[in-house]
């Protein structure tokens, strides 16, 4: 359990934590209005989600960042780029909070679990740092700091175990007053154990925790019960799931078995995953993309290189071939599977033959989208270390020659859509510019974004799934009408 430990003011003892977290003092008290500002992946997006209903829960309000007292980023640190973007950010937080006595700034994340007590040091409005492990005690930390105007907290410590949340925060599950989205996010593991050369995820979300098939589904049934109708599953490496001590010994595929059947008495209507490591891609779970229908036609599964000389300096333990026979094999499965991917050019020691290696394996799939970036140095990771470091402005030019190729193969795929027909999930409003008619935002089966119009109230609601006919390709989504 992670500790906290105390960095500024006269040493207490009083009650702990979890005592504090019944008490509603709201006398001399910080206003309890937050706002947070979330960088970075899906597994960020879900925590800050969580911590404004926990927050919520607690009575805390959601402000804009010029009225909130309370500020939190949830940061990133998988490129510098991210990282820089805290700091900015926490300039920005300086010119609201300076002066004042009555607000302060929380750390949490990825760059509070790299950085650590320094944060304290460097920015005075820092009052909480808080790590993925220690997260779960946030809501109670901050509530405690409101009280206590001296006091600053570390909750940076990893968890001996996946580190459950309390379901209570979660507010309401049993009153059904916190209605979800469509599309919810649920975790099944913490960290990850793969050390790839370039990636500083195993430092800030510490080893691979697999939580409990029993706490998986638990939650997954209560965000279907309050109104979500596809599930995805989360994690850093999903496919490893249940593969470390921490797991009860079922496997992925088990458990995505496990969570189709909620379709049997849930309105569970799709399931997703993200994200897979080609190593650890099992038959059994290529085999489920024919078993199982409730699987959408959408993966993500990561290259980074398609040049087995990077692959093996990357530390990723599978080659170019072996990827391109588990892709043929999914399509097996799924003849229509839209398949993305993360790309890193640049990579120490990338040659230009290297690179068009990649190019090569991006047609040949042909990815659906790919999220490509420029190699960056990482703190403490192996490749650091390594020789023949990739000048900024050639990585710049292939990132550039790389990201137009995609939107070549993506306008390709979204073309020839057009015309045919699609389940549409309605998620939300599309935003509409002036004159044009209401329409509905959601995705099809593949992961597209799809803009349907004519789609007002009475043909259709968030959470809706509804066939729909495609009838133009954008640049990143298609647009089309309700049949
Ligand atoms: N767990 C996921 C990736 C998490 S990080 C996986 O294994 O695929 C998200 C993406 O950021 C990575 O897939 C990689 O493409 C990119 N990335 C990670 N470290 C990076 C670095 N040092 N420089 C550039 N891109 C990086
Ligand atoms: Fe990083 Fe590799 Fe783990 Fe993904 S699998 S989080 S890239 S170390
Ligand atoms: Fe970034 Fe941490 Fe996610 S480094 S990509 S927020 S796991």
């Amino acid at each position: 359990m992670p500790s906290l430990a105390r960095h500024r003011g006269r040493p207490r003892h009083g009650p702990p934590l979890h005592k504090l977290w019944g008490i509603a003092t709201f006398g001399h008290m910080i206003d309890r209005t937050f706002c947070i500002q979330t960088f970075g992946c899906q597994m960020n997006v879900n925590d800050s989600r969580w911590l404004a209903r926990a927050l919520t829960r607690r009575g805390f309000t959601e402000a804009g960042p010029e009225t909130a007292r309370i500020h939190i980023l949830n940061t990133c640190s998988v490129r510098n780029k991210p990282e820089q973007k805290v700091y900015s950010a926490l300039g920005r937080v300086r010119r609201v909070t300076t002066g004042r006595t009555d607000a302060f700034a929380v750390v949490a994340g990825c760059v509070a679990q790299q950085i650590g007590a320094d944060f304290f040091r460097r920015f005075p409005q820092v009052r909480l740092i808080v790590g993925g492990d220690g997260l779960r005690m946030a809501p109670g930390a901050i509530a405690r700091l409101c009280e206590e105007r001296d006091l600053r907290l570390n909750l940076t410590d990893f968890s001996a175990t996946y580190p459950e949340r309390d379901p209570e925060l979660e507010g309401a599950a049993n009153t059904g007053t916190a209605a979800v989205g469509p599309v919810a996010y649920v975790n099944i593991m913490q960290g990850c154990d793969n050390f790839c050369a370039y990636c500083i995820v195993p430092c800030t979300r510490g080893g691979q925790k697999s939580r409990t098939v029993a706490a998986v589904l638990d939650e997954c049934r209560a965000l279907l019960d309050r109104g979500a109708r596809e599930i995805v599953l989360l994690g850093q490496n999903v496919n490893a799931y249940g593969q470390d001590r921490y797991g009860d010994g079922t496997s992925f595929t088990r458990l995505l078995y496990r969570t189709a059947e909620l379709s049997e008495r849930t309105d569970l209507r799709r399931l997703r995953f993200v994200t897979s490591h080609p190593k650890d891609f099992s038959p059994d779970s290529t085999a489920a993309f024919a078993a199982l229908p409730i699987l959408a036609s959408n993966l993500h599964l990561p290259i980074q290189s398609g040049s087995d000389a990077v692959l093996a300096r990357m530390g990723r333990g599978y080659t170019r071939n072996t990827y391109l026979r588990l892709v043929e094999n999914l399509y097996k499965a799924r003849p229509d599977l839209a398949i993305t991917t993360d790309i890193i050019v640049g990579f120490p020691g990338e040659t230009e033959r290297d690179f068009q290696d990649t190019l090569a394996v991006m047609r040949a799939v042909p990815y659906a989208s790919s999220f490509s970036f420029c190699y960056s140095d990482r703190p403490g990771t192996a490749a650091c270390s390594l020789p023949d470091k990739v000048p900024q402005d050639i990585a710049a030019l292939r990132l550039e020659r790389l990201q137009a190729l995609q939107q070549e193969l993506t306008l390709a795929r979204l073309t020839g859509l057009v015309g045919q027909t699609a389940e549409v999930l309605l998620e939300s409003p599309s935003p509409r510019p002036a004159g044009e008619t209401a329409s509905w935002q959601g995705r099809d089966n593949w992961g597209n974004v799809v803009h349907v119009a004519p789609c007002d109230a009475a043909r259709g609601r968030a959470g809706d799934s509804i066939p729909v006919r495609i009838t133009e390709a954008r640049k990143h989504s298609l647009v089309a009408e309700a049949v």
